[in-house]
Parts: structure tokens; sequence; C-alpha cells
């Protein structure tokens, strides 16, 4: 049985005791889930550094950055929903760790919109906070570093304990916290993982010393690297559909594919995080993590096995083909607000009060990247992301050529396979049929797999917490190695350099709108064809 195929056993096993009341039932179900989780990853991933699962020993886990944005609205949730499911190992600490001089009553308070607690769950939820500690220190302070390390051992009964750090820091404080992590708080008797979130530097340089300082500290192995789109269910299952399916495989090339587009489009603007948005943009928020990542998987060879490093060294190799992007390779855009509506779409990106008022920030992007190598010459791939578009939705468009040797007077359409990531997980075939009835003429249709319907009974996990917990189970498939950052960041690195220095000016385009129609022109320029033509009536269930 496949890992991939385990790990849905997994989501049926959580839906299953999602739906059930009785507690004994759910512990049992958790631990049924959780081992055919650690089963999943155990064949492939294992003994990266000696160690496993620990199940029965204690763990801690810090937050550094507890009293902040992210802490509040993705971590603390995460660790909640994974502590009420019972996947994570029995004796589980969390220790919170900031500047501010607060409590684990406030923190709690403040995550309490984003942990969705059902009544019934109330006891449970109690349960979880009193296992939270709270500590206030400074990130540049070794003896403030040493107390933590103290409070922490205090959870550390028996032979082993491990310890797992979330910096949920802005990246000017890394390097403080990373050195004093390192000289006052490593686990003493077990294993020390760090989780690190983007931005990872700002460009190749920042990157690169920032990768060289960790590797001084930790191992490869220690760090773990999050892009949250890997933890995705259709980006996980990106590699199942190509490897796992006879049917793909022979198509998936320069003869039959036409051009890939990886899209990322939200309904909304920077909502308050314009200050933070506007020192990067969106080629570095959406385009060189996310989506890059989806292109690695989508356009890698089949690795040796399903082992990570297997794995990373394919996506490595598919992205040292790729040239560094070139600005007419690129649209970039900025919004501005709509006059017709009312609320945030009347404002701009400008409008935004933390945005200086003559920012070049782009807030879209579309880039066309080339992989030079033998599978790929000549098909182009389409990365397009922006805020403030017309929806919310994250997919993969492999658009296939024309079908050669036409005897239907150009009625026949591309072929094209949609794997939707967001909203509403579905994988579409776009092919065509005979019209159904006497006439012999001919239709668009779609051969459907809408996650929503085949799969009703799965609840789907979120993306953190399935990242979180393969932190806990010592998988690193699901995480960005060293050397795909640095290469992620070859591509990007000039052309943001230039936007910068010559100051490119975005494309306004309307909040609620598809983005600058010039970025459609590239997109016909690139063997994308949009006809307009296709109709998708919704099954009624
Ligand atoms: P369409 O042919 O309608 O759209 C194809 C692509 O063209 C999209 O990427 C679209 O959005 C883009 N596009 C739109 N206008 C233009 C333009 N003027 N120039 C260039 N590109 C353009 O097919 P879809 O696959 O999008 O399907 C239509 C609808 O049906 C969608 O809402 C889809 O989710 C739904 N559907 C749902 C299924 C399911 O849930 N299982 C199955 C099949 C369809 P953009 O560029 O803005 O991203
Ligand atoms: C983050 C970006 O990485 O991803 C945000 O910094 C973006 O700008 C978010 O909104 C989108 O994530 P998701 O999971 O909601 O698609």
């Amino acid at each position: 049985m496949s890992a991939f195929f385990k790990l849905c056993l997994l989501i049926g096993a959580v839906r299953a005791f999602d739906s059930v009341t009785n507690a004994t039932t759910d512990a049992k179900n958790s631990e049924i889930c959780l081992a055919l989780y650690r089963k999943s990853l155990k064949s492939k991933d294992m003994d990266h550094d000696g160690t496993h699962f620990d199940g029965q020993y204690p763990h801690v886990f810090i937050i550094l950055g507890a009293s902040g944005d992210l802490a509040r609205k993705k971590i603390y949730p995460t660790l909640w929903w994974l502590y009420r499911d019972n996947l994570l190992p029995a004796k589980t600490f969390f220790f919170g760790y900031a500047r501010s001089k607060t409590s684990i009553e406030e923190i709690k308070t403040k995550c309490e919109p984003y942990m969705k607690v059902k009544p019934n769950e109330a006891s449970r939820y109690q349960e979880f906070w009193t296992l939270n500690h709270y500590l206030s220190g400074q990130y540049n302070n070794r003896t403030d570093f040493e107390k933590l390390n103290q409070e922490i051992s205090q959870f550390e009964k028996g032979p082993i304990a491990n310890r797992l750090f979330y910096l949920a820091l802005p990246p000017s404080v890394f390097e403080d916290v990373t050195i004093h992590i390192k000289n006052t708080s490593m686990a003493p008797k077990g294993w020390t993982r760090i989780i690190i979130e983007k931005p990872f530097g700002r460009d190749f340089d920042s990157s690169q010393k920032l990768s060289d300082h960790l590797a001084t500290l930790f191992s490869e192995t220690q760090i773990y690297r999050i892009d949250h789109y890997l933890g995705k269910e259709m980006v996980q299952n990106l590699m199942t559909l190509r490897f796992g399916n006879r049917i793909f495989g022979p198509t998936w090339n320069r003869d039959n594919i036409a051009s890939i587009q990886i899209s990322f489009k939200e309904p909304f603007g920077t909502q308050g995080r314009g200050g933070y948005f506007d020192e990067f943009g969106i080629i570095r928020d959406i385009m060189q993590n996310h989506l890059l990542q989806i292109l690695t998987l989508v356009a890698m060879e089949k690795p040796a096995t399903c082992h990570p490093d297997d794995i990373r060294n394919e996506k490595v190799k598919v992205l040292k083909s790729i040239k560094p992007l070139e600005l007419n390779d690129v649209v970039l855009g900025q919004y501005v607000g709509d006059p017709q509506k009312e609320g945030e779409a009347k404002l701009g990106y400008l409008d935004d009060p933390t945005v200086p008022k003559d920012s070049i920030t782009p807030t879209y992007a579309l880039s066309v990247l080339r992989i030079n190598n033998e599978r790929w010459d000549g098909v182009p791939f389409i990365l397009k992301c922006g805020k403030a578009l017309n929806e919310r939705k994250a997919e993969v468009r492999i658009q296939f050529e024309d079908v050669p040797g036409d005897i239907f007077d150009g009625k026949p359409k591309r072929n094209e396979l949609v794997i939707r990531v967001q909203p509403g997980e579905a994988l579409y075939v776009k092919l065509m049929v005979k019209t159904p009835g006497m006439a012999f003429d001919m239709e668009e249709t779609e051969l459907d797999l809408t996650y929503g319907s085949r799969y009703s009974h799965v609840k789907l996990p979120d993306a953190y917490e399935r990242l979180i917990l393969d932190v806990f189970c010592g998988s690193q498939m699901h995480f960005v190695r060293a050397d795909e950052l640095s290469e992620a960041w070859r591509i990007f690195t000039p052309l943001l350099h230039q936007i910068e220095q010559e100051r490119v000016k975005p494309i306004p385009y309307t909040y609620g709108s598809r983005g600058p129609k010039e970025a459609d022109e590239l997109l016909l320029n690139n063997n994308f064809t949009y006809t307009g033509s296709y109709k998708w009536y919704k099954p009624s269930l």
C-alpha cells in the first residue's frame, strides 16, 4: 500500500472520529490514525537524526513570538486541533515566549476567534490550555533564554525529552534567537527541531547569509523550513497523480503539453498588512515560494524512491534547469480602488496608510519560466498571483496541445487538466465528447473529481496540521531544503533587483478584476489558449 494511500486512510480516520462523540472511541481512532501516519512516513523518511516519533516521552513545543499574529491565527489553533484529535505525543507541553508582558490567559483570549471549538469540546479545550505556559523575555538576551531553558526543563521528566522551536518571528531577530537557542536551550536529552517561516531572506545574498548562519548552528535535518502550500491536500497529491497513474506519465512532456499555468488569486487586498507586504511584494510573498514549489512538483522527474531527499534532489534539479527570470517575461500590477464599490474594494493599495504613497511594490505578477531540459524545452510555465482580484483560487492548469490532423473543422478545443488546490479541492479534465443525442456534433465537457462529493466523508486537515505533525514525526518530505531555497532565489533575484533599482512601475488594475489585461496578452503569446466557450454545470448533489 502506498504511503499516500495510507495518508488517505489517515484523513478518513480523522473524519471518522470527528463525527463520533464517544471519547474512548475518539482516542482509539486517533491512535490508529497516528499509527498509520507514522507508518506512512516511516518507510521513506525516518532516521534522519536517529530519532523517531517518541510518543511516550515528553515533548515541549516552544512558540517564539507567541504574542504575534501568526501564533494567534495559525500556530495555537493548529496545536489545539492536533491536541484535540490526540495526534500529539501524550506528554506534550506548550511554551509561549515573546517580549510582551502578557499571560497565557491573554493569549488564550486573543486566539479564541481562530480556535473553532465545538460546544462538546469545552473540557478538552480547557485541558489544552492547562498545558500551555508563557514566559516574557527579550530576543537578544542570553539570560532570558537561560530562564526559558530552566522553565522548559521542569516539564522534561525521564530519560528522554524533545524540543521543537517554532520561530513565529520577524526575520530581523532570527539570528539572535537561533544563537541563543543553540547556546542555552537545546534539548539536553533528546532531539531539537527548529521550524522557521518565510521570509527566508529578501534575495539570494540575504537568504544565503541566513542559511549559512543556520548551518553553523544546526544540521539540515534539524531545520524545518515551512512553505505551508506543501501541506495542502492537492499539492501533496501531485506526486501520486503523476507517478501513481499510468495515464498521465506518457503525455507529461513537451510533445503533448502546450503550457502550464499555476495561479494564486485572493479577493482581498493587504488588509492592514501593507507595512509587511510593501517590503516584500507579491513575488516574494507568493511566487518565489508557494508557486515555485508547486512548479517543482509538477515538473520534476520521478524520484528514485519516496525518501524526502530523493524527492528534494529532483526538485533541485528542475530548479537548476530554470534560467533567471527576465523583465520581458513578466507583467506586474498594483491594485487601485473601485469607485463603484463600498468598503475595502473602494480603496487601492496606495490608500493603505501603512504603504508609502509612491510605492511601486507589485500586488500582482505573472511570470513565464522556462525549464531547459529534455522534457520541458519550449513549454512555458506561467506563474500568476495577485491580491484584490475577482476570486479566491489556487490551481494548476495543464493545457494540452491541439489535436494534430484535425478532422472536425477546428471544433475540438484543447484538453485541460485542472488541479484545483482551493477552494473546494477538485481535479477535472476538460475534454470533447459527441453531443449526446441524435446529432453528430461535439461539445466540451469534463471528467470531474470533486473532492467535496467523492470524499464527502473525509475532513481534510489544515496544511499546518499536517506540517507540524510531520515535524513531530521527523519527516522533512514537505519542507524546503537549503539548496532548493538558494536555487529559488537565484531565479528571482536579478528581476527583483532590477524592479527595485529601475523603479519599474506596476500596471494599475481595479480591485475585484482579473488583473491587468497585459497579463492575458502575455498568456496568449505563451501558448495558452482561452476560448471562453467552456461552461460548467454544477451537478446537483
Ligand atoms: P474556463 O474556460 O472558464 O477558464 C479557464 C481559464 O481561463 C481560467 O484560468 C480563467 O481564470 C482564465 N480566463 C478567464 N478569462 C480569460 C481571458 N479573457 N483570457 C485568458 N484567460 C482567461 O474554465 P474553468 O476551468 O475555469 O471552469 C469554469 C468554472 O467551472 C470554474 O469556476 C471552475 O471552478 C468550475 N468547474 C468546477 C469543477 C469542480 O468543482 N469540480 C469542475 C469543472 C469546472 P483566471 O485567469 O482569472 O484565473
Ligand atoms: C501567505 C502569504 O504565505 O499565504 C499571504 O504571506 C497569503 O499573503 C497566504 O494570504 C495565503 O495562504 P492560503 O493558505 O490562505 O492560500
